[in-house]
Parts: structure tokens; sequence; C-alpha cells
């Protein structure tokens, strides 16, 4: 029954708050609202916040004139919905899930700065792609009370949420967390915190191989792509994922896999994906990947 499914997820009035306002926060911070929480969305970059919650607002009324929610519902949810302009504003949340940049030492830095300002019985929860949760938990002085809750992109689209226990993770925040994702509609599934956990373990080779034989020359990027897509019945080809994920962070992944792994050759990181993080040319958020997604650009996109 659905009651005992979900008997350990946080109670709707519990204040969600969610560090970082890129692509997967505002995601995430859409998931928590529509389920019913009061949100609460902070980032160090001016403005950043207040422009994503405008941006899920617009994504709220937009589904509620496709019919897929009804404006009540938007509405709410809209309402549930509020920038905070520091770290300070945080101090009522119940569960934190970090959504910033892909680097260990300053997601350390921020769970030990909300260490001192959230409750002890607030949740942190990161949505690191690939770094360590066991390595993230270290920095904090109760490292039990960090779990990994690893979204993916987009996150109000995507059912998958990967729920990642460290070693000094507290099982039971790990089953809190499972359950609340699943009330929250999505569809949880444990994981140990190894190099990757599970998809972006198992998505390696994906994209590692496609870009061999790029590099190979055995075929374009679209051709790779179409063959994944059509006879591989993938529902994208490893370039359009790699240029929706962003090679910025598809590359940070790619190379804290390796690293993680004493560098096995397996998952060695690929020139060409260097070439366009150095570039600039980090996907569709930029505009341009391994396609163009510029208005009017020859190139279709995919
Ligand atoms: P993004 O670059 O779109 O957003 C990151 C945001 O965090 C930026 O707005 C930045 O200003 C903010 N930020 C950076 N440092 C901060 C700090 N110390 N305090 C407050 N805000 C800070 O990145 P994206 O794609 O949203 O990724 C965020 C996290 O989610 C990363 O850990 C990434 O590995 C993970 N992730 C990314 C996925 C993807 O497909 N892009 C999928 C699943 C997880």
């Amino acid at each position: 029954m659905s009651m005992s499914m979900s008997k350990q997820a946080l109670p709707l009035s519990t204040p969600v708050a969610v560090i970082g306002a890129g692509a997967m926060g505002a995601g995430i911070a859409q998931v928590a609202a529509q389920a019913g929480h009061p949100v609460r969305l902070l980032d160090n970059r001016a403005g950043a916040a207040e422009q994503a919650v405008a941006g899920i607002r617009a994504q709220l009324t937009k589904l509620a004139d496709k019919g897929k929610l009804s404006p009540e519902a938007a509405q709410a949810a809209a309402e549930r919905l509020s920038a905070a302009a520091s770290s300070a504003e945080l101090a009522d949340a119940g569960l934190v899930i970090e959504a910033i940049v892909e680097n260990l030492e300053v997601k350390r830095a921020l769970f030990r700065e909300l260490e001192a300002i959230c409750g002890a019985d607030c949740i942190f929860a990161t949505n690191t792609s690939s770094i360590s949760v066991t390595a993230i938990a270290a920095g904090l002085q109760r490292p039990e009370r960090l779990v990994g809750m690893h979204f993916f992109n987009p996150a109000p689209l995507m059912a998958l949420v990967e729920i990642v226990s460290g070693l000094a993770s507290e099982r039971q925040l790990a089953d809190t967390l499972f359950d609340t994702a699943a009330a929250w509609g999505k569809t949880p599934v444990h994981a140990k915190s190894t190099p990757g956990f599970i998809v972006n373990r198992v998505a390696r080779p994906y994209y590692a191989e496609g870009l061999r034989l790029l590099q190979e020359g055995a075929a374009d990027c679209a051709t790779i792509d179409a063959v994944m897509r059509e006879a591989g019945g993938f529902r994208m080809g490893p370039f359009e994922l790699m240029d929706m994920i962003g090679h910025d962070v598809n590359f940070a992944v790619t190379k804290s896999v390796w690293n993680a792994f004493y560098q096995d050759p397996r998952f060695q990181p690929s020139l060409i994906q260097q070439e366009l993080v150095d570039a600039g040319f980090i996907g569709r958020k930029s505009g341009r990947g391994f396609y163009d997604y510029r208005a009017g650009a020859e190139r279709a996109q995919p």
C-alpha cells in the first residue's frame, strides 16, 4: 500500500533548501515544490536564484497551459518556491540538497558552513554525479547525516534517483530519502558510493566508445547518434546526450571516474572532449557542442 511504502518520507511541511540554482538545482527545486514542500533556492552568483525561481514559475505555467497540471496546483507550487539571499536563511530546512559545482573542496566547505547553520535533524544530501559521497561527508563533524541524492537531467522529467550511501551514512537517512523520492513521484534505487555510482559508471563506455569511433573517423556524430537511437533503441545517442548534460559536467565526471580507478585506460578522458571544454563549446547550454544550437545555425540540432 502506498501509505506503508512512503512511511519514512519527509512530511510535506518539511522545508527543503536547494543550493545551486543551475540546471539541476532548478529542476530539483521544481520537483520538491510540486510535491508540496516549501522550497528555498540559494546560489552564490548574484541574481541566479531569483532567475531560477522565475524560470521554474514559467515552467509551471507552461505545464498548466498544456493541461499537465491544474492551474491551482501550478499556482500553489509557484508560491511554495522562493529565493534565499544567504545560507543563514536556510536554518529551518529539514533537508538540504546541494547541486553546486562538481568540486570536492567547494562542496565540503559548503556543508561545513551548513553544519553551523542548520538544525541537528536536518538531512544533508548531495546531487554529485561522481564525487565520493564518503569523501564529501568526511569533511563534516557528523558524516552520518550526509547521503547522495542523485537526480538525472532534466530532474522534473527523469524518474530515476540514486540514493547513495557513503561509508559513514546512516542507513535510516538513506531510507528516508528513498521514501521521500518515491513520494515525489520518482523511482529511487539504493547504491553505495563507488566511482560513478550505477548510471554514470555504466554510461562511461557509451560516451568513451562513441568518442573513440569519432576520433578514428569511423562515422560522424549524427550517424553514430542515429544508429544508437534507431538500431540500439537508446533514447539519445552519445553525442546528443553529452551535449545535453554539458561537456563541463560530463568531462569532470569522466576525469573523476578515471582518477578514482587509478587512471584505468578503460575510463580515459577524450582529447575531443577536452577541446570542447577549452573552447567553451559545452553543449546546449552554451549554444554549441558537438552540434550547433544557435539560431540560424547551418548544422541543425540533432
Ligand atoms: P550548473 O553549472 O548548471 O549549476 C551550478 C550552480 O551552482 C551555478 O548556478 C553556480 O553559480 C552555483 N554554485 C557554484 N558554487 C556554489 C556555491 N559554493 N554556493 C552556491 N552556489 C554555487 O551545474 P549542474 O549541471 O546543475 O550541476 C550541479 C551538480 O549536479 C554537480 O555536482 C553535477 O555533477 C551534478 N549533476 C549534474 C547533472 C547534469 O546532467 N548536468 C546530472 C546529475 C547531477
